[in-house]
């Protein structure tokens, strides 16, 4: 575990942010803390001509439906930049820095990329299309590569934090004593959990089960929203901006973009606190001299209106917020989060769960964690780990060494591929007949192969039979498909998208129609491979489903 990002403050953290700086020829400057402060401390419009500056840009892949290789993400200056090459910056200046921990640690200096087995965590409430733009980004940035797919695994955030406190004792968790397995609680016969993981910028809450052999199971498909902790801090900003001015607030922000981070990071660190538990304290904000000569200048009535219980300048040097006035700020994420659990909660699928693990940076808020408490307690066992924001982390590294953990999933969206049917009057479209062999068929079918919400095994494999319409045809192709909508009836219905196609040789035309294919889709770790096999000849052609698949 690398504990050696430093912030400004000179603090170390496992974590370093996840903000980016590039020069303008789009080559890499720095990235974390560093890429926060050299960006802060640029001096003037002209020099910020000359970088461009990313933060919280994942969250472009959980919001970008038509996301693909031309999806662009804009620089803090408004220029828009490709998606592709800001991930892949990213990743790459992440492997860099893993190798030189690596040859720092082990002393062996000739560590490569390739002998490491990389594991890139994602949130499962990402789309197929979100996590297949993340593998590419990582083949792109040097992390494994098209024919080495194996050295990259993608884990799902969840499962790697699951994984994580499976393998802890009761005393790694927040207010719990003892040295009893976490395992033995949460693999109790008959009973499910749900993982609830909130981080900067996104819920993601799956519900599984542990299995005889020790496996993870999932009982319900993903679910969760764009709700993390950095809302809180917007709604700090949007404050700041209420009370003194939108124009004034960005008129500071450029010309003292440092003061401005520091009174954000000034901000982030007493969001951290746990002050706002108790109604009789404030607290304290320690404003930046180049904010407070700011607000000599201006007198600000909007603040007034609250009343000095709830928000007041202290010493000229000091916003003193009630806790009153930070729970507000806090509110309406926390409210959307514990909407989203209560809704959750009442599906009859989740009539068995139990314990409710919480886990994400901002799953370590008191606030958040007392709410949720009150919420649910009655009903759930909550148990938090003492680092919240490691567990994802560190559970890659189990899931890494044992990828078999998890052994099910619910598919989250319908898969399936074309076919033709005998043409029903009155019933099929008249655009989707044509003739073969003398018969009238109904074209562009969707056939469902697994519906959304349904179980998958790890490997397993769904097989269809087909069979050619026309009797002379020595080339049978098969199209495959993903749709929001499970009772699609046909490929070209609106929610249906394109994911490969095959083609298969079929020489054998002395059977006619009589020639059996089989057509099938094998879920494997993270990708799903498309198959059509002609029996009689044993001739096959495969391909891996690609979600930004155009043809
Ligand atoms: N003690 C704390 N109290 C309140 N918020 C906290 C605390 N510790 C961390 N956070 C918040 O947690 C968030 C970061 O969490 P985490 O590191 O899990 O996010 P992430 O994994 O980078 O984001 P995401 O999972 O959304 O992609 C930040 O918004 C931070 O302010
Ligand atoms: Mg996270």
């Amino acid at each position: 575990m690398n504990r050696d990002w430093a912030n400004e403050q000179g603090a170390q953290t496992s974590k370093t942010p996840t903000c980016l700086l590039l020069k303008t020829d789009l080559s890499f400057d720095s990235f974390g803390y560093d890429a926060m402060e050299k960006y802060s401390n640029l001096q003037d419009e002209r020099e910020e001509k000359d970088y461009l500056f990313f933060k919280h840009f994942k969250m472009t892949l959980h919001n970008e439906e038509s996301l693909d290789s031309k999806t662009l993400i804009e620089a803090a200056n408004g220029q828009p930049v490709k998606a592709k090459t800001v991930f892949t910056r990213s990743i790459t200046f992440l492997k860099d820095e893993a190798i030189k921990v690596i040859c720092q640690r082990t002393g062996d200096d000739h560590f490569s990329p390739d002998d490491v087995q990389w594991v890139l965590t994602v949130p499962a409430i990402w789309t197929p299309g979100a996590k297949q733009f993340m593998r590419e980004a990582a083949y792109q940035a040097g992390v494994g590569s098209p024919e080495n797919p194996d050295q990259l695994m993608i884990a799902l955030e969840p499962e790697a934090a699951a994984i994580f406190c499976q393998e802890k004792n009761l005393s790694d968790f927040q207010a719990e004593v003892g040295s009893r397995p976490v395992d033995g609680i949460l693999s109790q016969i008959n009973t499910h959990y749900v993982v609830v993981d909130i981080g900067g910028g996104t819920l993601d809450v799956t519900v599984h089960e542990i299995q005889d052999d020790g496996n993870i199971k999932e009982i319900h498909k993903v679910t969760g929203g764009p709700y993390g902790g950095m809302y809180v801090n917007q709604q700090f900003e949007t404050l700041l901006e209420e009370w003194f001015g939108v124009q004034r607030i960005q008129k500071f922000k450029e010309q003292h973009p440092s003061d401005w981070l520091s009174l954000m990071n000034e901000f982030e660190g007493k969001k951290r606190g746990k002050r706002i538990l108790d109604d009789s304290l404030m607290t304290n904000i320690r404003l930046p001299r180049s904010f407070v000569s700011m607000l000599n200048e201006t007198q600000s009535s909007v603040m007034d209106s609250y009343g000095t219980k709830d928000v007041r300048l202290k010493n000229k040097e000091y916003l003193c917020l009630s806790s009153g006035m930070m729970k507000k700020l806090f509110n309406p994420v926390v409210e959307r989060i514990k909407q989203h659990l209560k809704t959750l909660i009442k599906k009859p699928q989740l009539s068995k769960v139990q314990t409710m693990l919480l886990v994400g940076g901002f799953a370590d808020s008191a606030f958040l964690q007392q709410e949720l408490k009150t919420e649910f307690a009655r009903r759930l066992r909550i148990l938090i780990p003492h680092y919240t924001t490691i567990a994802v982390v560190q559970g890659a590294v189990i899931f890494g060494k044992k990828p078999t953990k998890i052994s099910e999933r619910v598919v989250s969206t319908t898969f399936g591929a074309d076919r033709s049917v005998d043409f029903i009057e009155g019933i099929h479209p008249e655009e989707k007949k044509f003739i073969a062999d003398g018969i009238e068929k109904c074209g562009q079918v969707f056939k469902c192969f697994v519906k959304e919400n349904s179980v998958i095994k790890l490997g397993q494999r769904i097989t269809k039979s087909y069979h050619p319409v026309r009797a002379n045809a020595t080339s049978l192709k098969f199209g495959f498909y993903v749709t929001s909508n499970p009772k699609a009836q046909f490929v070209t219905d609106p929610e249906v998208t394109k994911i490969g196609s095959v083609k298969v040789q079929s020489p054998d035309t002395w059977r006619g129609k009589d020639r059996k294919i089989e057509v099938s889709m094998y879920f494997g770790g993270t990708e799903i491979t498309a198959t059509a096999s002609d029996i009689s000849s044993g001739n096959s052609a495969q391909t891996t489903l690609d979600f930004f698949c155009r043809s």
